[in-house]
This record gives structure tokens, sequence and C-alpha cells, in this order.
């Protein structure tokens, strides 16, 4: 492992898909890269326990396995659990390409016999989403995966390449991560093959999963993923049977939080519902409420002090700009929504700290600082304000360049939308001794 010095973190050279890494698409990815060199660093003893209290993707829990530490993940989003099980979970290729035979066979035959399913979301405007003819061949392949008597494992493999083939068939923009349609003259051209489509994912992701597979069987990290809030990670960890912790506890923690709350940042809830309701996952009304209940989500009834002067300086200047805005453009408190977030996200170090190993952990957050109202938000320095109260002790902060980070492109600093413009290029890695 080279010094942090000596690493280019823009990796602009290094694949984000190996491995399971490329299973899905999913807002604001993390490149995995990032997870590799600081679980290296910080947790190349492979007894030491990694824990991602915003896993989305799951690819730290991934890097985890890969490097032979077992890990947690926690996020509120029942989507984001499905994914980073799956990709957590090694699977025989020889088994998954005979499932795939299968699946298109039958779903060929199910065209030449006229056969037709009504299993597309209720909810779901087929006419307005899709080209002609798409649905009925999705409801065609859906009804082929879901029939099939096979492991529950295998089968959500599929169900998740038939989630990412209903959105790559679709006039959703790819993208961004809002639900916007592509432009009425590129959907006169689309004219996407389903079966095709799914084949090459199906095909794309077993021989990935092949090799996440053989790398795996090498270590022996074992991984666990929680439908859960990181405002009570004491609890999810109290849940968790299986001997995958030290002692109830973890060691290092790689992770990227939101940028702010959801609705006027990126919104996970939004990105999911479709696949959600796709795939039939279980927990729906968890689904619906993603980016309600998110971080920053509730707004608070008062502003309180979390210990961060920096916080407190750049509210002063939020509020100011909140009253100075005519009643034309939006006149809400946007500061409230900037306290809001930080009030969660102080609450999660509390927790954090609490199921960290005293005196043998790290802790590293990956951010970017975003603008309200014009204002940059300094996220990178305002999280080591507030993690210090918990004993988070900062030790180094590094800079990297985003380079193809899957997120909306730039927007106009008022426009409600206004997390993402030339301040965000960069991120930060904020590493804690704890
Ligand atoms: C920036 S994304 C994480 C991306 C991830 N590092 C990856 O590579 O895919 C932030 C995640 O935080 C989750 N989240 C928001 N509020 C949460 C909460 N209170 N508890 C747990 N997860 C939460 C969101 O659902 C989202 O998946």
């Amino acid at each position: 492992m080279a010094s942090a010095e000596m690493i280019d973190w823009t990796f602009s050279k290094v694949s984000t898909k190996e491995f399971t890494h490329g299973f899905h698409t999913y807002p604001a990815r993390m490149h995995p890269e990032i997870a590799k060199q600081l679980i290296e660093k910080y947790a190349s003893d492979t007894k030491k326990v990694v824990f991602d209290p915003f896993m989305g993707s799951g690819g730290v829990l991934v890097e985890a396995m890969l490097h032979g530490n077992n890990a947690i993940g926690i996020d509120i989003n029942p989507f984001s659990v499905f994914l980073s099980k799956i990709k957590t979970t090694p699977l025989n290729s020889k088994k998954l390409n005979k499932i795939f035979d299968k699946i298109i066979e039958n779903s060929k035959k199910d065209i030449s016999n006229k056969k037709s399913y009504k299993n597309a979301p209720k909810d779901l405007d087929l006419k307005f989403w899709y080209p002609r003819g798409i649905p009925k061949k999705l409801q065609i392949l859906k009804h082929n995966i879901f029939e099939l008597d096979i492991p529950e494992k295998e089968k959500n493999f599929f169900k998740l390449c038939f989630s990412l083939t209903q959105r790559k068939v679709s006039f959703q923009k790819t993208n961004i991560y809002k639900i916007y349609r592509i432009k009425p003259e590129k959907r006169k051209e689309f004219k996407p093959d389903v079966f095709k489509i799914f084949s090459k994912i199906c095909k794309i992701n077993i021989e990935k999963m092949d090799n996440f597979t053989k790398e795996t069987k090498k270590t022996s990290g074992k991984t666990v993923v929680i439908l859960g809030d990181t405002r009570n990670t004491v609890g999810e960890f109290k849940k968790i049977r299986k001997k995958i912790l030290d002692k109830g506890k973890a060691h290092l923690v790689v992770t990227s939080p939101p940028y702010g709350d959801h609705g006027t940042t990126v919104a996970y809830g939004q990105f999911s519902r479709y696949p959600g309701q796709w795939l039939e996952l279980p927990k729906q009304k968890e689904l619906s409420s993603v980016d309600k209940i998110g971080l920053g989500g509730k707004k608070k009834k008062d502003f309180s002090d979390l210990e961060s002067p920096l916080l407190e300086k750049t509210l002063k200047v939020i509020k100011k700009k909140d009253s100075e805005v005519t009643k034309k453009t939006a006149h809400y408190s946007r500061a409230r929504d900037v306290f809001a977030f930080f009030f969660d996200l102080d609450e999660c170090f509390g927790q954090i700290s609490k199921v960290l190993k005293k005196g043998d952990s790290h802790c590293c957050f990956v951010v970017a600082n975003r603008r309200v109202r014009r204002e940059v938000i300094p996220t990178d320095k305002i999280i080591v304000e507030l993690a210090r109260k918990y004993g988070f002790r900062h030790k180094e902060t590094i800079y990297r360049k985003i380079i193809n980070k899957a997120m909306a492109s730039k927007n106009t600093p008022e426009n409600i939308v206004d997390y993402r413009d030339e301040t965000m290029n960069e991120e930060s890695i904020v590493v804690w001794e704890y």
C-alpha cells in the first residue's frame, strides 16, 4: 500500500465496474478504489470489521469481502439492501448460465405462443415510460424469472438483471437520478431490443459474479446488510446474531453520506421506486418514504447548538440570504434544510462512535461541498467539528477530483436541486482516529 501522498486519488484509469461493482446503477456511487485503499490502510488485519453506515450500492462491502474482512452495511433504502445483498453473495456461474438459458427459452416460447402477462407495477404509466411493444416483453421476462423454480439467491440475481433491463429500455434519461424522460425526437428513434439487452446484461453480470466468487473463495470475509436507520446504529448492531463483529463492535467506517436532504439533493427513493415496484420488493412502504425519512428529511422546529462554529457561521449567512429573497423566488428557509441535515448527521456520528472499538478504530467519510443560496457549505470541515465531541480525532483530509460520478450536471443555484455545481467536481476524504 502506497502512502496517501503517493496515491493519485482520482483513479481515472481504474475501472469502477470490476467484480460485482457494475451490477446496477445507483446514484452517487463511491469509486471502489477509494474503499479498497482505505481498507488496505486501516483494516489490513483482516480480523478488523468494516462498517458502511450509508451503504448505497454496497461497494464498500464488496471491497471488504475481496480483502477478506467481515463487513456490515446499513441503509434506509430497501433497493440499496436488495442490491448490496446480491453483490456480496457469491454464486456459481455454471448454474447461472443454465438458468439464463431457461429464462430466454421460456420467454421466446411465450412470444411464439402469443402469451401476455399483467405484472407491471400498477401505478406505472407504461405508455409514458416505454416505447410501444416493450412493456409486453418486459412482462414476459418478469414472469419467466419470477415463476422459475430456483433458489432465492439465484432468482434475485436475475431480478437485478431484469431491473437494469427495464431501465435501459425505458425513456428514462440515463445520466441523472431524478426521473426525467429523454427528448421527444430521441423517443421517436428509440427502439430497444428487450431480450438482447437483458441477455447482454446477464452475460456481463455472470462473468463479473464468476470473478467475484473465485476471488472471495480465497478470502473468508462475511457480510451482513441491514435495512435500517443509521440514527439507530446501536440498535441495529444489537440485532446482528452472526458472529461477524468483534465483541459487538467494528473497527473501520468507510462511507459516503448523502450530500444533504434527499429532497434538494439526490433523490435515492425516487431513483429506486420503479425498480422496487417491478421487483415487488417486500418493503414497499419503506421504499416510498426513503426521501422523506433520509437524513435531513424532517425539518426541526428550532435551531440548536451542535458545537460547530463553522456550521453556525454558515447558517447565519444562509438565514440572511433567506430573508433577502423576494416572494417571487422560493422564499422558504433553506437554512432549515441545511440545519436538519447536519442535525441528523450529528446524531449518526454519536451512534457510530458507540459501535467502534475505542483506541483501535478509524472512520473515513467521503463528502462533497454543495452550495445553498450560492453559498458553499463546507461539509468537509463542519463534520470535523461535529464529530469532535464524540471523541473522533481528525487525522487528515485528502482532496480528490471527481471524474465520471453519476450525478446531475450543473444546476442553477436558485434551483431547488442545487446540490451540484462547480464546487462539487472535488470531494474530500475525511479521516479520523477513534
Ligand atoms: C451517497 S449514497 C451512498 C453511496 C454508496 N457509497 C455507494 O457507493 O453506492 C448515501 C446513502 O445514504 C442512505 N441514507 C440516507 N439517510 C440514511 C439514514 N438515516 N440511515 C441509513 N442510510 C441513509 C441513502 O439511501 C443512500 O443510499
